[in-house]
């Protein structure tokens, strides 16, 4: 099966100094270059995909895009040799929904080495409903398991935990028999925090806070930090000695104010975690993860939020306000 004539796409189109954004029809010859393309059967919503949609979130770099930074489907052309027609694949990260068409569209095309088999065990939705953000997770919890985290070290913080990146982690890291701290600043989720794998919950009040002290009581063996800002300053000065916090995102904001304490005195590490080019070997590894010993609580039932090409747009203002809970998967196709 190839590409037909035309094909439905999510839009974005910057247009003096605002972001158009919608359904409309694509043809064939509106792909982009690439040696793999596919009929996407799931794509997700991320937050990079909401700033993908307004005028100042600084991450689109084509104009029209279509926007999705994850998809899943089946491969329908091919010439790169490690990857068959037939072939059910996932792409994540590169260029894909910032440079180069995404996957909010019936069909899209890649360079040869952006797409992965699927993992055995996940299928398309559940790769989807994992992500960018699921992925993200899945390497925060790698890195600190390299630094030496194992289960039984104690509660493990995270941050963010109803977000996609933070619902993953609670999720992932209870299956694997972590103790864990989930913070956060809805009041209502705490019900479902729990249902997915968290130990307690923290206020996100606490999380961040003014620094009264550039130390506090040593509370958890690690951190998974999906928030940045003020979050980030909390964890370094509450990790406990030799501890380690995997930094990924930036929801409260880019700046970091601390002190070098934490690191001098508690010989703590600050692990930065980037999805976007991680390396081939590292991507199989980390899936093939997820698909097995960090294989989230509640992926399929309470992680889960369905929407399909129509029902994007509300998401995306869900996110950008930070009031989105788990992860949103995007039903392209069949
Ligand atoms: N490094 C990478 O490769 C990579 C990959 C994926 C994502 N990211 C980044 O990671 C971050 C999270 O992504 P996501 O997809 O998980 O987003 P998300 O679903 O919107 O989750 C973010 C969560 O952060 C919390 N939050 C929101 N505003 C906050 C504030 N002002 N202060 C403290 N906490 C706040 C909320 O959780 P609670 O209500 O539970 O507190 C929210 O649900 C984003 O910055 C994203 O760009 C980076």
């Amino acid at each position: 099966m190839s590409v037909p004539d035309s094909f439905r796409a999510f839009l974005a189109t910057q247009r003096d100094g605002e972001v158009d954004r919608g359904m409309a029809t694509l043809e064939a010859g509106d792909l982009p270059d690439g040696e793999v393309t596919m009929r996407v059967q799931y794509s997700s919503v991320n937050y990079k995909d909401a700033l993908a949609t307004i005028p100042k979130g600084q991450i689109a770099r084509i104009s029209p895009l279509v926007p999705g930074i994850d998809l899943a489907g089946e491969v329908v052309e091919s010439s790169d040799d490690a990857l068959a027609v037939g072939t059910t694949a996932l792409v994540t990260g590169y260029d894909l929904g910032v440079a180069h068409h995404g996957g909010w569209a019936q069909y899209a095309r890649v360079p040869a080495g952006w797409a992965l088999p699927l993992p055995d065990g996940l299928s398309a939705r559940q790769a989807m409903t994992l992500g960018t953000a699921g992925f993200t997770a899945g390497l925060s919890i790698q890195a600190l398991e390299d630094h030496g985290l194992s289960p039984g070290d104690g509660p493990v913080l995270v941050l963010g935990a109803s977000g996609g990146v933070g619902s993953v982690a609670v999720g992932a890291l209870a299956a694997a028999g972590y103790e864990v701290w989930a913070a956060t600043g809805k009041a209502g989720e705490h019900d479902y925090l729990r249902s997915i794998g968290a130990h307690e919950i923290v206020s996100r009040e606490e999380t961040t806070a003014e620094a009264k002290r550039p130390l506090e009581r040593q509370r958890w063996a690690a951190c998974v930090d999906p928030v940045g800002g003020a979050a980030t300053a909390y964890a370094l000065r509450t990790t406990g000695y030799g501890g380690a916090v995997a930094v990924s995102g930036l929801t409260a904001g880019a700046s970091l104010k601390t002190t070098v304490l934490p690191f001098i005195l508690r010989s703590l590490s600050l692990l930065g975690i980037d999805s976007v080019a991680a390396p081939a070997e590292r991507r199989r590894a980390v899936w093939a993860r997820l698909a097995g010993d960090l294989r989230p609580r509640g992926l399929d039932e309470s992680i889960a939020r369905e929407v399909d090409l129509d029902g994007i747009e509300p998401v995306l203002d869900a996110l950008l306000a930070g009031g989105a809970v788990g992860r949103t998967v995007v039903r392209v196709g069949d």
